[in-house]
């Protein structure tokens, strides 16, 4: 198959794992037959340096006309100050309205050899598997106004909280779906014993359970599942949940993984092109020097493979690599143990690609 991705580095460690995620895409391609074309675009805060705007038109226009976008990571210190709009991250949430990539699935899984690098016991950590199911694309992040009022007995700040029904609706009903293809299982994490957006929320999904009836449907209230991920993560299936709530549970699901620097995503929408960004950030205080872990960009390129291209065979090729360079004990220094050395970005890239040329040549 030939498939034209849009590679979108941004700042930090972005283009540092981005680097090692492209050339694995280029070993699959090599590997399985594929023609995969690149074309790299601005974002974020490299794209403000560049372009004067943390979202350039191109930006978007290359990416629509895409198969598929992969994405490092938005933010930089010398950017905290400015206004929201003219910010790194602007750009990243423009770029996922622009594309109306409306939800995002950020698998947490456990890589048995890594169970070590978690805070959380070996018995917490057995038969973990779950998906957060977050809406990416209202809620408080995109709600209007959003404004700071100087009145006569000072400084007022207002951020909204708006959702419409129907983007309640299209992401609870992929909860439902991705819920059918899996452990059949759903719970909606919500605020509804304080928050209307909630309630409406957890009506919704009670009402659409009707036409779902083979998924048991229970709800959380957002603090209880916060503790409940770490209490005990093995409960879950599919969690689905507002945009806000899913940003702050899946960091804390990353540690269950042992390092943020595990966890992949997929931003799916109505048929256009998905974006694939692993979970972390830009990490300022380890950008520049090599040795971020690319393994999330490495999973969420395994998920372009798998929701965009259809590829299955690949995709599993590139999870079964990754899970190899585990076994073998390599080890980036954020999930390194006190006996190991740790690999750089790049040494950890050509040992994925070794393992996935040899997971081929297996078949
Ligand atoms: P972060 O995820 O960048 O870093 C948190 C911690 O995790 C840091 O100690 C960092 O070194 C470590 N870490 C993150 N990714 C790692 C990796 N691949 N390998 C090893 N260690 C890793 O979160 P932050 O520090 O809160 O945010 C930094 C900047 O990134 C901010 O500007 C923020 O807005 C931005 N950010 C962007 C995205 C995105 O582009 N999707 C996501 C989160 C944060
Ligand atoms: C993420 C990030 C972004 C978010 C920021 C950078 C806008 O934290 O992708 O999880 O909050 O969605
Ligand atoms: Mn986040």
């Amino acid at each position: 198959m030939n498939k034209h991705i849009t590679v979108l580095p941004g700042d930090g460690i972005g283009p540092e794992v981005t680097a090692e995620a492209q050339k694995l895409l280029e070993e699959v391609a090599v590997q399985f037959g594929h023609t995969f074309e690149f074309t790299a675009a601005h974002i974020g805060g490299a794209a403000i340096d560049a372009e004067g705007t943390p979202l350039p038109e191109q930006t978007v226009a290359r990416c629509k006309a895409s198969d598929a976008v992969l994405l490092g990571a938005v933010g930089a210190p010398k950017y905290d100050r400015g206004p929201a709009s003219g910010r790194p991250e602007a750009g990243l949430l423009g770029l996922r309205k622009a594309l109306d990539v409306f939800a995002n699935l950020r698998p947490i899984t456990v890589f048995p050899p890594l169970a070590a690098a978690s805070p959380l016991k070996d018995e917490v950590l057995t038969n973990v598997d779950f998906v957060i199911v977050r809406e990416l694309t209202g809620g408080l992040y995109f709600g209007t106004p959003r404004e700071r009022i100087q009145t006569d007995h000072g400084l007022e700040v207002v951020d909204t909280l708006r959702y419409s029904e129907q983007e309640i609706e299209r992401i609870l009903r992929l909860g439902y779906q991705i819920a059918q293809q899996r452990g059949k299982r759903l719970t909606s994490v919500d605020k509804a014993n304080v928050l209307e957006s909630s309630r409406v929320w957890r009506e919704t999904a009670e009402r659409l359970h009707a036409e779902y009836p083979d998924v048991e449907l229970n709800h959380l209230l957002v603090d209880n599942a916060a503790m409940q991920i770490v209490k005990d993560p093995g409960q879950f299936d599919v969690i689905v949940t507002e945009n806000l709530f899913g940003d702050i549970l899946s960091d804390e699901g990353a540690m269950i993984t042992g390092s943020i620097g595990m966890l992949p995503s997929a931003s799916l929408g109505a048929g256009g092109p998905g974006l694939y960004e692993p979970v972390h950030g830009s990490a300022p205080d380890i950008a520049g020097k090599g040795i971020a872990n690319p393994l999330a960009s490495f999973l969420s390129a395994a998920m372009m493979l798998r929701h965009s291209f259809g590829m299955f065979a690949e995709a599993d090729a590139v999870e079964q690599a990754v899970q190899q360079v585990l076994a073998d004990g390599l080890r980036t220094a954020d999930i390194a143990g006190p006996g190991d050395t740790p690999l750089s970005t790049a040494e950890m890239g050509e040992a994925v690609r070794t393992r996935l040329r040899a997971t081929v040549a297996a078949k």
